[in-house]
């Protein structure tokens, strides 16, 4: 059954860059009634003209964001899209203490937080769709992003163990795995993607993986679709793919 998605209420974070932006117009042109959450004010009144959407303006850190959040959208979220995440890039040893708290909360704790915000209602309605938007690197493990890579890999155990828990309660969850994507990620993190593989997607392309999950109730989505290959092959035999990884950079 395709879920209908027309007059719909639907939560997007990040939602003044990138996937975020890209899965909110894509949402809209759907029908659905968007609530676009970010912190950068001109970009999400942007955002808002671009699409019709609600504005959210808030910094999901920040202990009250759930219930800002939930207030923006009247109540009841129908679709809830967590999205906003951010990178950091180099040896861990390196890693600000500050950066590294400040990482798991906005990519894990935030969506942890929103979700349990949500949920409620739409368990008390019967009807519901919670997306986690994760990373290649949740799978595989990425040398240089082990911060980044265990809140990936946290929000995958979330959606696997919140679909066993919510399933038959109407409740669809669906785990969006991005390889690399072509937005402004790199630049904030403050280093380019230099791998050959895999290719850039686009944020575009991510926003239509989104919809599709949302609307076959998919459970996990890889983009590009071939990433789900080197996913299994991980969990099948993990010490040879560690030693490809290491070869192949
Ligand atoms: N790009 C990739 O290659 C790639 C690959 C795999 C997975 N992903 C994941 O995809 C998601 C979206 O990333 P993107 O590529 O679209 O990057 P992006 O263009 O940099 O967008 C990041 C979004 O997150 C929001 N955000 C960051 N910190 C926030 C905070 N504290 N409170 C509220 N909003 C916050 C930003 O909003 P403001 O600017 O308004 O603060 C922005 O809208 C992230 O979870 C990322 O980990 C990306």
């Amino acid at each position: 059954m395709r879920r209908r998605l027309d007059g719909a209420t639907a939560v997007v974070t990040g939602a003044t860059s990138g996937i975020g932006l890209a899965t909110s117009r894509l949402l809209a042109d759907h029908g659905c009634r968007v609530v676009l959450v970010g912190r950068d004010q001109v970009a999400l009144r942007r955002a808002a003209r671009q699409t019709g959407g609600v504005e959210c303006l808030v910094d999901l850190t920040s202990p009250d964001a759930a219930d800002t959040v939930v207030r923006a959208a009247g109540g009841q979220v129908d679709l809830l899209v967590n999205n906003a995440g951010v990178g950091w890039a180099g040896p861990l040893e390196a890693m600000p203490a500050d950066q590294l708290g400040s990482l798991v909360e906005i990519n894990l704790v935030a969506p942890l937080r929103l979700t349990r915000a949500v949920l409620p209602r739409m368990l008390a309605r019967g009807d519901g769709h919670l997306v986690l938007v994760s990373s290649i690197a949740g799978y595989m493990g990425v040398a240089g992003e082990a911060v980044y890579a265990a809140t990936k890999a946290g929000l995958r155990a979330f959606a696997d163990s919140l679909r066993l828990e919510a399933a038959d309660r109407g409740i669809g969850v669906s785990l969006i795995v991005p390889g690399a994507v072509d937005t402004n990620f790199f630049r904030r993190r403050g280093q380019p993607y230099s791998r050959r593989l895999p290719r850039m997607a686009s944020a575009d392309a991510v926003a239509r993986e989104v919809l599709h999950a949302v609307q076959r109730d998919t459970a996990e989505v890889f983009v590009p679709r071939w990433l789900r290959l080197p996913a299994r092959l991980r969990g099948a035999v993990p010490r040879a793919v560690d030693v490809l990884q290491r070869r192949l950079g």
